[in-house]
């Protein structure tokens, strides 16, 4: 029983990823608590969304180990470890033509469940996440946040118990996220833990238990938010661009 509590739920071991010449991703290692907000945050091209691949199964690491629950998931199918209870958001918001809101929703659900129950998970996850009166619109047609929110959507239909999201707050003014954050927080307080790659560092700070850092491919560091603002290799990292804020 204490060793269960213990256990991490994701367990990252020097993972590394090689574009040509490029170390996209280089030794990268972390554990995730369960029902934390662990945020990743690094300047662009620093290799978050290639890290995000790696763990959730749609790119191959060149070295290293992805532990679920303390099972080695390096090699499985994206479908695969979604059925393990890990899922991911895309940064490129994708959206199928001639599909509905609830079809794509409901299209995610049957990864795990048969069409009735799928259809009726879908609903169910519409309505907690506040798009059902959109449920028959074009996804397409949305605004950018339904578009994000529905890519959130799209994941917790899955039944995960680990969220991947990417950016899903990018290009929302702080005004704008307080609603996907106060139903991130509510999906958490229900059990679900959250990795968040996110850009808007005021959002981060007040929402993330732990910041990781990377740059070049490299993680230059994992801490508590207020930690993270007085690191000088951070505040390097950052040199010309926007620098976070408390
Ligand atoms: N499929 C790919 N082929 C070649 N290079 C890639 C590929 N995906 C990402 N990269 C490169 O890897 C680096 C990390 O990219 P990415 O993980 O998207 O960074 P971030 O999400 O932090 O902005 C960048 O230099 C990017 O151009
Ligand atoms: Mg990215």
């Amino acid at each position: 029983m204490p060793v269960e509590h213990s256990q991490p739920i994701l367990s990252v071991k020097g993972v590394s990823k090689r574009f040509g010449g490029l170390m996209a991703v280089s030794e990268v290692g972390f554990d995730v608590a369960k029902g934390e907000i662990l945020a990743i945050i690094g300047p662009n091209g620093a290799g978050k969304t290639t890290l995000f691949g790696l763990i959730s199964g749609f790119i191959r690491p060149d070295m290293g180990s992805v532990r679920l629950k303390g099972h080695e998931i390096v090699g499985m199918a994206p479908h695969k470890i979604v059925r393990m209870g890990l899922t991911r958001s895309f940064q490129i918001v994708q959206v199928f033509a001639d599909m509905t809101v609830l079809e794509a929703v409901t299209a995610a659900a049957l990864v795990r469940k048969p069409m009735r129950e799928a259809v009726r998970k879908a609903e169910e996850v519409l309505e907690r996440i506040g798009l059902s009166a959109i449920r028959n619109e074009s996804p397409a047609s949305l605004s950018l946040q339904d578009k994000k929110m529905l890519e959130v959507a799209k994941c917790v239909a899955t039944d995960p118990e680990l969220i991947l999201l990417d950016e899903v707050m990018a290009g929302l003014t702080l005004a704008e996220a307080e609603l996907p954050l106060a139903i991130i927080r509510d999906l958490r307080d229900s059990g679900i833990t959250f990795v968040m790659v996110e850009h808007v560092m005021p959002i981060v700070m007040k929402t993330a238990d732990r910041l990781l850092v990377l740059n070049f491919g490299q993680k230059i560091a994992d801490a508590p938010p207020a930690e993270i603002l007085s690191n000088q290799a951070v505040r390097d990292a950052y040199f010309g661009e926007e620098m976070p804020h408390a």
